[in-house]
């Protein structure tokens, strides 16, 4: 779909976000010829710098975060050609006059607010004050969107005084990922699969995100956070939304996330016992390298904040009500695997009489790394030994399937930053979103803090704590496998 030129201003723009997806993003997005001439990327922040020394900024960028043969030195050139850097003091009056004088009123407008959410008020007072910002302009925020739902509330309301609904883009980076919105496609674009999608042929659903990453130098957010308000309350509530969610009417961003928001307000809340939280503990280097635990991590030595967390979730709805929705992320596990699966009922009866070789059908959706879907379907094992079953995996890999266009699939910033120059907020969560899934995560994590529950230790490179073994021993299921 082709783009109009554009003015996109970064705020924050010499931070980390920026140099490590921003920037190579709209690199990359240049190369595949969808940056017009004629836009400009204007960097921002406090520091002095001039149009130059950004280009140098972007170009350092790039090259250590996109691989050789993702860039080349002419169309690097060329692109740094479109960058430019202004000073400004979000909370004083310097720069913005110059802003005002970069900033064109006649092509699409975009504001990344790449800073801290306490500077979104100023920003988008000063953006106004000077009469930088069109009525059509569109602003970029990104996570952690407040950190219960009256700071949520609080950043709704400031951001509501100076910007409609209609020009906020709240990024969740999940849902610009590949394999999630390939979620949509396989739900909606067939007929094989939503007959069976409900409560009646769903035993239920796991949804994992593991990572190797330990919180090593974030020490600060993660204390007052944790895996519940990191990553629950957002990227695992998305997916799950997707999962669970009616079919909306259009693929069309109010009509996506009415149906998203509809499947957050019918979440039940989960039950103490449903909850298993976990922190990592360290590896002292006997065969394997050492590694630190949380408390080494942390800020504060002795936080309580969970670096894993299981639960299990009940969405009352005629749709699902009966199936489970397993939910598990963590920090520092044995492999980097995030994958959805969706774990087929038992056939009503079986006429093979010996059920020994029997498995349930499992449709997994792989969303890193090696994206793609598997779906795994009984058949009879080959040979001459009478009707024996087996199970075989119908596999997809996207990078095999596609070729070339699979195994370069962009990044999830720079889809998502390309649907804001084109104003398609499909992929970008409405703000009654953000408050509904606070409004169900606050409760349990009162819960929990005024019970004084402390996270279960686990070792680093393990599958989390025992505990969230037994989550789904109880209930006579096993969780699918971390893959290292
Ligand atoms: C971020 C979290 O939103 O997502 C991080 O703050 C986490 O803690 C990251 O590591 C995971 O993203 P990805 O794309 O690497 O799966």
């Amino acid at each position: 779909i082709p783009v109009d030129p554009f003015d996109l201003v970064v705020f924050g723009g010499t931070g980390d976000l920026a140099r490590r997806k921003i920037l190579p993003g709209l690199y990359r997005r240049y190369v595949a010829g969808q940056i017009p001439e004629g836009s400009r990327i204007i960097g921002s922040a406090r520091g002095d710098m001039d149009d130059a020394g950004y280009r140098d900024f972007a170009s350092e960028a790039i090259s250590e975060f996109l691989d050789g043969t993702k860039r080349d030195p002419q169309s690097v050139a060329r692109f740094l050609d479109h960058l430019y850097y202004v000073p400004t003091d979000a909370r004083g009056e310097n720069g913005w006059p110059d802003l005002a004088k970069r900033v064109r009123a006649d092509v699409v407008q975009a504001f990344y607010f790449s800073v801290a959410p306490s500077l979104f008020g100023d920003l988008a007072e000063r953006l106004h004050r000077h009469g930088i910002a069109g009525p059509e302009a569109r602003i970029v925020v990104e996570k952690p969107f407040g950190r219960d739902l009256e700071t949520a509330k609080e950043l709704n309301a400031t951001l509501a005084e100076h910007f409609d609904e209609s020009q906020i883009y709240r990024i969740d980076h999940y849902l610009g990922k590949e394999t999630v919105q390939n979620l949509m496609a396989v739900r909606f674009a067939n007929i094989l699969f939503e007959p069976l999608w409900n409560a009646r042929h769903v035993d239920h659903v796991q949804i994992t995100v593991a990572e190797t990453v330990g919180v090593g130098g974030r020490g600060a957010y993660y204390d007052t956070s944790g895996a519940m308000r990191d990553m629950v309350q957002n990227h695992l509530m998305q997916l799950l939304c997707l999962i669970a969610m009616e079919p909306p009417y259009r693929f069309d961003p109010d009509a996506v996330r009415d149906e998203k928001l509809k499947v957050i307000r019918a979440l039940l809340p989960a039950a103490p016992e449903d909850i298993v939280r976990g922190q990592y503990r360290g590896r002292t280097g006997k065969g394997s390298p050492k590694q630190a635990s949380y408390s080494e991590d942390a800020e504060n030595p002795s936080s309580t904040t969970e670096s894993f967390i299981a639960m299990k979730v009940h969405i009352a709805n005629w749709r699902w009500k009966g199936t489970p929705f397993y939910l598990r992320t963590g920090k520092r596990l044995r492999g980097r695997a995030s994958e959805i699966a969706i774990v087929f009922k038992e056939v009503p009866h079986s006429i093979f009489g010996d059920e020994e070789g029997w498995r349930e059908n499992v449709l997994s959706i792989r969303l890193q790394p090696d994206e793609g879907m598997t779906l795994s379907v009984m058949i009879k094992e080959p040979g001459p030994g009478g009707m024996r079953l087996t199970e075989v995996p119908l596999d997809m890999s996207f990078a095999e399937a596609l070729g070339e266009d699979g195994a370069d699939i962009p990044d999830a910033y720079e889809r998502l930053i390309m649907d804001v120059i084109r104003g398609n907020q499909t992929l970008f969560m409405r703000g009654d979103e953000v408050e509904a899934a606070w409004a169900w995560t606050d409760p349990l994590i009162a819960a929990w803090e005024a019970r004084g529950d402390k996270p279960k230790g686990y070792d680093a490179g393990s599958s989390g704590p025992e505990d969230a073994l037994m989550l789904l021993h109880r209930d006579e299921r096993r969780w699918r496998e971390i893959r290292e």
